[in-house]
């Protein structure tokens, strides 16, 4: 089935990054020159996704204005023949009427964030991208479509043990092929005790319309908040429920160290940067070791 809706939950606080998020949404902290966001839209886009709803909250707003027209810079941009400029302020521009934004009006948890945009779904599977969870070397979301039957699928991926705590994490079952496992139970932020695997969810899901409906009655979690895990985990044993294990290399830049690694990953791939970032890191950071 095809998936053509993609909600991206952009109504996070960002505490983790202040004061830079104090009155900037993190999702527009930029790798480079790009923001988060526009990384996880391009992500959608190149894998077929046609709508794309964003659950906002509170000073957001700089989300949606990137996703539109600024005329002034654009005449400016014109008016000096900076061309190529131009292109780059105007390309994230999409079909009038493709970008779609909802309110979370309290920061209640990923699961309340999702049910948020519960209108905006009909009866059809929709991607769920978190934009922290940068992807490197491929799109994860477009393989997960090929990959997709129906059901619920998962990206997921291995982490060291003493790190489960931060994720939600999946009980494997058989393997459905190299990349597919069944998920036989799923638990948000476990102890390390309590974690049935090291297989943690990434922020990449495609989720089937009934997941909604477990959603509007899903009790508060983890941390207190409605949590996506347990509503995907209820329906274990109802649809199909697998992870997928991707290939590509993950930045968790929703934390600095992840954000300066994907920083430095990316720059070193632009040709006009590579040699210099190279050897200064060389000379300058690493001389001591
Ligand atoms: C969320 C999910 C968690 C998942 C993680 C991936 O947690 O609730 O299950 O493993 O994203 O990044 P958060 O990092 O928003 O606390």
């Amino acid at each position: 089935m095809k998936v053509k809706k993609a909600i991206f939950p952009v109504g996070g606080l960002g505490t983790r990054f202040l004061p830079a998020t104090k009155s900037m949404p993190k999702e527009m902290l930029p790798i480079v020159d790009k923001p988060l966001i526009q990384y996880a839209v391009e992500e959608a886009a190149n894998a077929g996704i046609e709508q794309f709803i964003f659950v906002t909250s509170r000073g957001k707003s700089a989300i949606e204005n990137h996703f539109d027209h600024s005329f002034e810079l654009e005449n400016n941009l014109l008016s000096k023949g900076k061309r190529e400029t131009l292109k780059t302020a105007q390309e994230m521009l999409k079909i009038p009427g493709s970008f779609a934004y909802v309110r979370q009006q309290e920061p209640a948890g990923l699961g309340h964030a999702v049910w948020c945009a519960r209108h905006l779904i009909g009866d059809e599977p929709v991607a769920i991208i978190l934009a922290d969870d940068l992807i490197h070397g491929g799109n994860t979301i477009k393989e997960m479509i090929d990959n997709y039957n129906s059901g619920n699928m998962l990206a997921v991926m291995d982490v060291d043990k003493k790190e489960v705590s931060s994720y939600g994490v999946i009980s494997p079952g058989k393997l459905i092929d190299n990349n597919v496992t069944e998920i036989l139970g799923l638990v948000e932020k476990p102890s390390i005790e309590k974690a049935p695997s090291n297989m943690a969810v990434v922020g990449r899901y495609i989720i089937e319309p009934a997941v909604f409906e477990v959603l509007e009655k899903q009790n508060r979690g983890s941390s207190n908040e409605i949590q996506l895990t347990d509503a995907i985990a209820s329906r274990i044993g109802k649809s199909n429920c697998v992870g997928y294990k991707f290939s590509q290399q993950r930045f968790d830049c929703g934390s600095k160290l992840g954000f300066i690694q994907a920083n430095i990953r990316f720059s070193i791939e632009r040709p006009e940067m590579k040699q210099n970032l190279k050897s200064w890191l060389k000379l300058e950071i690493f001389s001591d070791d």
